[in-house]
């Protein structure tokens, strides 16, 4: 039934895996192989990300979120409450990048001409992708290994 062998239940352990496995490889496509004159692949892995994750938010954090929002709601100012609503907005603008840029490569696509956004602003959705990651990863120490 464990991976990690800690409090979390399997599924949360599969999306942190995931989500670890996401933003690696948006880093190392966005820093160490670079996009450019590679726009095709670049956009592809963008874009795949986006829908893996988009699902992810769709049945297993979002759910999350709707089921302990009562506790949130009740004490806000909580840490974990904290880790949680600033982990969620990062997520929903990061999300928001990928989907945007993913809809203008693929539409770009069809016409050939290749163009996802500016270099500035898939920097700052890849910022904000790595702090809600790292938000993410607060969240689960704090939940499944600390508390
Ligand atoms: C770039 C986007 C995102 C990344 C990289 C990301 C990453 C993570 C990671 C690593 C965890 C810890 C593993 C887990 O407990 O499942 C997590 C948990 C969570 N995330 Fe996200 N996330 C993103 C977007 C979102 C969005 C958009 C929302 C809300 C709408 C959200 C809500 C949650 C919630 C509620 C949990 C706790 C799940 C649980 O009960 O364990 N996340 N996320």
């Amino acid at each position: 039934m464990e991976i990690f062998g800690t409090s979390s239940a399997l599924i949360y352990d599969i999306n942190l895996i995931i989500q670890i496995i996401l933003v690696t490889a948006f880093l190392i496509d966005a820093f160490v192989i670079k996009p450019k004159r590679r726009l095709k692949a670049h956009g592809t892995i963008m874009a795949t990300g986006t829908v893996i994750n988009l699902l992810a938010v769709l049945l297993i954090m979002g759910p999350s979120l709707i089921r302990n929002w009562g506790a949130i709601a009740a004490d806000p100012t909580n840490l974990g409450a904290l880790i949680t609503l600033a982990h969620a907005s990062l997520g929903i603008l990061a999300l928001s990048g990928g989907v945007v840029f993913s809809y203008r490569f693929l539409s770009g696509v069809k016409s050939n001409k290749l163009a996802c956004g500016k270099r500035r602003s898939m920097r700052l959705a890849i910022l904000f992708w790595t702090l809600g990651l790292l938000l993410g990863l607060g969240f689960y120490v704090y939940y499944y290994v600390l508390v």
